[in-house]
C-alpha cells in the first residue's frame, strides 16, 4: 500500500492544471467521494495493525499534498482570469518579436513636403493618373507631334482619332495644374503629389513608375523672385538651414522662363562628393513661370494673372535625404529595407 501511496504522490506532483475543466477533473479523480483518496482510506481500514502507523502517516501526507495542490491550482486559475493571462506560461521565455509596421520612406518625404508647404499657405490637391493627352500634354503647351513629348516616354491606354483625346497614364503631375486652374479662380497655391508612369527600362536609376511633387502658385503679380524665395525656403526646411540654391536656365514647354533648381550638396556641404558627383550641387527640381498659353488653355486670363510652377521627384528627394542608391528598393517592399525607417 505504501507503494501505491507513493505512486499517487508522484502522479500529483507532475499533474498540470491549466483550465477550470482540469481543476474539476483533478477534484473528481483525487478528492471527491469516489476519488483516489477516499478509496485509499477505505483500504487503510484493512491494513494490519502494526503497519497502521507508517501507512497512516504516508496517507495523511498524501492527503495534505493533494489538498495543497488543489488550493494552488484554484488560486492560480483565479489570478490568471483576473490578470487575463493563461496558466502554464513561462514568463521568462524570450518572446517572438512582434514588429509594428513602418511608414514607407516615400510617405515620410511626402508628409514632410506637404507640411513645409502648408506653412507657406499651399493646400494639397489631387488629380487622375489615367489622363487624356489634353491635360498631360496639349494644354501644357506641348504642340501636337512635337519632339518635346518624347522627353517623357508614354504608356498609352487608348489612341483616338484626335491626338488630344488619346488616353494615357500621366507622365508627370503637371496634368493637375490644368485641372486645378480650370476649377478654381486665383489665388491658387497648391501642392500636388502622386504617382506617374513612364515607359522606361527598370534600373537603379530609372523606373516605369515613380512619384512627383508639383507646386503651383497663380495670382496677380506673382514673380520669378517669389519662385526663388519659395524654393529657397523649402530647400532649407528640407535639407538643413545652411542649404543654398542655384537656378540654371532650362526648357519646359509649360514654363517661360524655365529653370532647373540645384541645392548645395548637404552630404559634403558643397565641397564635392560621390552624391553630388564632385560638383557641390545636386539637382532637385524643374521650375519656371507658367507659360501664358497654359494659363489661357486653363481658362485664366494671362493679362491679369501670372504664376510659377515647379516639379520634383519624390524618390529623388528621398534618396538624397536617406542616402539610398537604388530606386527599385522603393517598390520591392523588402521588410529589411522598410524596417530601417522605424521611428524616422
Ligand atoms: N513636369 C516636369 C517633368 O516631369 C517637371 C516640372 C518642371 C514641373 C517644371 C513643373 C515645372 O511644374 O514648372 O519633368
Amino acid at each position: 500500500m505504501l507503494d501505491k501511496i507513493q505512486e499517487v504522490i508522484d502522479e500529483i506532483s507532475v499533474t498540470k492544471v491549466i483550465s477550470k475543466e482540469d481543476l474539476e477533473n483533478f477534484r473528481l479523480k483525487y478528492i471527491s467521494r469516489k476519488g483516489v483518496l477516499n478509496d485509499l482510506f477505505e483500504q487503510f481500514k484493512a491494513v494490519a495493525n502494526e503497519q497502521k502507523r507508517a501507512v497512516g502517516q504516508e496517507l495523511n501526507k498524501l492527503k495534505n499534498i493533494t489538498e495543497q495542490r488543489f488550493k494552488e491550482f484554484s488560486d492560480a486559475l483565479e489570478n490568471a482570469s483576473e490578470e487575463n493571462t493563461g496558466l502554464g506560461l513561462d514568463l521568462t521565455l524570450p518572446v517572438v518579436p512582434n514588429f509594428s509596421g513602418t511608414v514607407h520612406p516615400l510617405t515620410l518625404t511626402r508628409q514632410r513636403v506637404l507640411e513645409v508647404f502648408a506653412r507657406m499657405g499651399f493646400n494639397h490637391e489631387d488629380g487622375p493618373e489615367v489622363e487624356t493627352d489634353w491635360y498631360n500634354f496639349t494644354a501644357l503647351n506641348f504642340p501636337e507631334n512635337h519632339p518635346a513629348r518624347e522627353m517623357q516616354d508614354t504608356f498609352f491606354v487608348e489612341k483616338k482619332a484626335v491626338q488630344k483625346d488619346d488616353v494615357l497614364l500621366r507622365t508627370h503631375t503637371s496634368n493637375v495644374q490644368v485641372r486645378l486652374m480650370e476649377r478654381k479662380k486665383p489665388p491658387i497655391r497648391s501642392i500636388m503629389i502622386g504617382r506617374v508612369y513612364r515607359n522606361e527600362a527598370i534600373s537603379a536609376r530609372a523606373h516605369c513608375q515613380f512619384h512627383q511633387i508639383e507646386g503651383l502658385y497663380v495670382d496677380k503679380n506673382v514673380s520669378f523672385k517669389d519662385l526663388k524665395d519659395t524654393l529657397y525656403h523649402f530647400a532649407k526646411e528640407m535639407f538643413g538651414k545652411d542649404t543654398k540654391i542655384r537656378l540654371r536656365p532650362s526648357y519646359f514647354p509649360f514654363t517661360e522662363p524655365s529653370a532647373e533648381i540645384d541645392v548645395s550638396c548637404f552630404i559634403c556641404g558643397g565641397k564635392g562628393c560621390n552624391i553630388c558627383k564632385h560638383s557641390g550641387w545636386v539637382e532637385i527640381a524643374g521650375s519656371g513661370m507658367v507659360d501664358p498659353n497654359v494659363l489661357a488653355n486653363s481658362g485664366i486670363d494671362p493679362e491679369e494673372y501670372t504664376g510659377f510652377a515647379f516639379g520634383m521627384g519624390v524618390e529623388r528627394i528621398t534618396m538624397l535625404r536617406y542616402g539610398i542608391n537604388d530606386l527599385r528598393l522603393f517598390f520591392e517592399n523588402d521588410v529589411r529595407f522598410l524596417r530601417q525607417f522605424e521611428g524616422a
